[in-house]
Order: structure tokens, then C-alpha cells, then sequence
């Protein structure tokens, strides 16, 4: 099974944001998946969809992944507001609680897309109501499981994206704990970087933002958050039985090919 894993578009309305265009960087990114992995399944956005939560800015982004060849599935971040949101993809699954949660099976398994949207500021909250949501849904299968958050429930060793983290995460962490065995991976965004890991025996990755980066600086106590223009990208995803590749792809790279 192949899928997309598309993060931190953070589009805006019109014109630029950090001096580069959103909308035309998630124009281009569409057309590299329809183009050169037409055979995924789906895509999936890790929140951050929009830049500031306003409506116009998801009418943009829901025309552009509109576009798409494959179905797409969308999750909140701490850029997006779930009323807006609404506003533009009026289909968007919610749970009982009205959190941008939902869960669908694939052959790889059942893959659970969680809101970790605070009701205010930048870091991540995943409240009792959404707690109770992910434990029926890891009770009610044990089928394989694939999870996908905006914010990662640990730190990375970046001070200023630490402190924005999910705040919940030691209750976050005991309602998935006892399914460790069978949780595939952890995709998230949030941190604007390609990253790898475990963490308490669930392997996670990361990947780029389409418009900005969050800059590697391991050494800065929190004081402001370092940007930089490292090139866009998107993961492409290859689960099978055995094994699941991440491969990041610089779609944006114009580098010549030639035979090595
Ligand atoms: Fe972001």
C-alpha cells in the first residue's frame, strides 16, 4: 500500500507569507503526486492546513487539494480553526465530540487521524473527551494501527517547538500504551522538519512544511523560533507486511538526472 504524507501547507488567502507563495507551493506539490504517484491510495495533511484559520485561506486550500487524483484526508493544527474548516470541507469527519477525529481502515490496517488542537495557543492539548475517543477506538479492533497528530507527544531537542509539544502527552502516552505492540508508526508535522525516531517503542517521522522550515538548532534555549527556506517536501509512504519505507521527496529539486 502506498500513501502521501503532506504536512504544514499553511496557506493564506492571497499573497506571501515569510516572502514565498503557499498556494502555489501546494499547486506544485499536488501536481508532482498526480503526476509521480498517481498509485497512492490517499494523501494524508497533518494539520496547519491554513496559516491563519480564516475562511478564504481554506476555500484556497480546499480548491488546490481538490485537485488531487486520490482521496485526501485532513487533520487539524494549532493554524487551523475547526469552524472555518468546516465552513470549506463540509464533509470532514468529526467524532461525538466535535474534534476533527476519525478513523478508516486500509489494507495496511486502521489508521486513526487524532485533533490535537488547544482551544487556544500554539502547543498541543488532547483533552479526556478525545482520550476517551482513541481508547474505544484502539479497543474496539486489534487490527495493525497507524496514528497521525499535527503535534508530537515528546520532544525533538528544538527548545521553542519543545515548549509548544503536546501538553498532555504522559495521558496521551497511557491510553496508547497498552497497544504499543501493534501501533505501526506515528506521522506527524508541527515541527517543519524531516525527523526519524522511536519514542517508548512506536517509530514516528516528520517532514517538511510546503512554505517555511523550522531551522535544525539544537543549542538555543527557547527564546524565539528560528525559521529557514529549506526546500518543501512530502513523504512518500510504502507499507507492506514486513516493513514500512518513508522516503522524503524534494519535489521542488530541478537537479539534473543523470545515468551514475
Ligand atoms: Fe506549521
Amino acid at each position: 500500500m502506498k500513501f502521501i504524507h503532506l504536512t504544514d501547507t499553511h496557506i493564506v488567502a492571497d499573497g506571501l507569507l515569510y516572502g514565498q507563495d503557499p498556494g502555489a507551493r501546494l499547486a506544485a506539490a499536488v501536481a508532482s503526486i498526480n503526476a509521480e504517484h498517481g498509485d497512492a491510495d490517499f494523501v494524508v495533511v497533518t494539520g496547519d492546513m491554513t496559516h491563519w484559520g480564516d475562511a478564504a485561506a481554506y476555500a484556497r486550500f480546499a480548491a488546490e487539494i481538490g485537485n488531487l487524483d486520490m482521496p485526501v484526508h485532513l487533520l487539524m493544527g494549532n493554524h487551523d480553526d475547526r469552524e472555518a474548516f468546516a465552513q470549506a470541507v463540509p464533509d470532514a469527519p468529526r467524532d461525538t465530540g466535535g474534534f476533527v477525529q476519525s478513523g478508516f481502515d486500509t489494507d495496511a490496517g486502521r489508521f486513526l487521524l487524532l485533533d490535537t488542537k488547544a482551544p487556544e495557543g500554539h502547543a498541543g492539548a488532547f483533552c479526556a473527551l478525545r482520550r476517551d475517543w482513541l481508547r474505544v477506538e484502539l479497543e474496539r479492533t486489534q487490527a495493525p494501527v497507524t496514528l497521525f497528530m499535527h503535534h508530537p507527544p515528546f520532544p525533538v531537542g528544538i527548545a521553542a517547538m519543545d515548549h509548544i509539544m503536546l501538553h498532555e502527552a504522559e495521558a496521551f502516552h497511557e491510553v496508547i500504551a497498552p497497544h504499543t505492540a501493534r501501533i505501526r508508526h506515528l506521522f506527524f508535522g508541527h515541527v517543519h522538519r524531516a525527523i526519524w525516531g522511536t519514542w517508548r517503542g512506536i517509530s514516528y517521522s516528520c517532514m517538511r512544511g510546503l512554505n517555511h522550515q523550522v531551522a535544525l538548532d539544537l543549542n538555543r534555549v527557547r527564546d524565539r523560533t528560528v525559521g529557514n527556506f529549506e526546500p518543501p517536501a512530502y513523504g512518500v509512504v510504502l507499507l507492506g507486511d514486513a516493513q514500512i519505507i518513508i522516503h522524503l521527496h524534494d519535489f521542488a529539486d530541478r537537479s539534473e538526472r543523470f545515468d551514475l
